[in-house]
């Protein structure tokens, strides 16, 4: 990416960041578990079961906004608990209370409305959102996954500070590390 690139989503991100009501900054993030082989996903469910790994999400996403992709959606199959749940699909397809749909990630930050936003999934939804997060809670689940069909995308690890914080679970381990974007203007 060219240095007017670079300054021009830093500039985005700063301008999305702005809550309008309070003036106060609200953080943009995504949230994702993945596999030691980069797998999100395998037959459009997560590809482990691992009791307490989602508990983070919860905590997180609480009062907040949380955007997926209509696959994902359709996974978990109802609005969530407690926060805005935005839809981001092609079509016209979920509008009532606690959830709508919109056309893109950028669109979502707007319908989000001055809470904090977490992109959370699947592909297309991280791949889209990435350039425009300032922070990533990336939980590193300690298994390789055979025939995965949904990967995180690839990313420029040098573009953020990583915090790698503790290591839980019985049979299946898992990490939870933070990356925070440099500051670069
Ligand atoms: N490990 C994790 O943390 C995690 C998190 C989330 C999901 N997952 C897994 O990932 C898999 C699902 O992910 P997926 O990548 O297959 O599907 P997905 O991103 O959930 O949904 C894909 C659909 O979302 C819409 N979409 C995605 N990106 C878009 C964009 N940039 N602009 C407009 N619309 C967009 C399109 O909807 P339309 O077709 O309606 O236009 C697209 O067909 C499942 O296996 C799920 O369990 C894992």
């Amino acid at each position: 990416m060219d240095f007017d690139r670079l300054q021009h989503a830093s500039y985005i991100r700063e301008m999305y960041k702005k809550d309008d009501k309070m003036g106060k900054k609200r953080e943009i993030g995504l949230i994702v578990a993945r596999s030691e082989n980069n797998v999100i996903g395998k037959g459009g469910r997560l590809p482990w079961d691992i009791e307490g790994e989602l508990s983070q999400f919860k905590e997180l996403t609480m009062g907040n906004a949380v955007v997926m992709g209509r696959r994902t959606y359709e996974e978990i199959g109802h609005p969530l608990p407690g926060r805005k749940t935005i839809v981001v699909s092609g079509g016209d397809r979920y509008q009532e209370d606690g959830i709508c749909t919109v056309r893109s990630v950028e669109k979502a930050i707007d319908a989000a409305a001055g809470v904090n936003v977490y992109f959370a999934g699947g592909y297309g939804i991280y791949k889209a959102a990435l350039p425009l997060v300032d922070v990533m809670y990336i939980t590193e689940i300690h298994i390789v996954v055979e025939d995965g069909d949904a990967f995180f995308p690839e990313f420029d690890a040098g573009d953020f500070d990583v915090t790698i914080g503790e290591t839980c679970g019985d049979e299946i381990k898992y990490t939870r590390t933070v990356y925070r974007r440099k500051k670069l203007f």
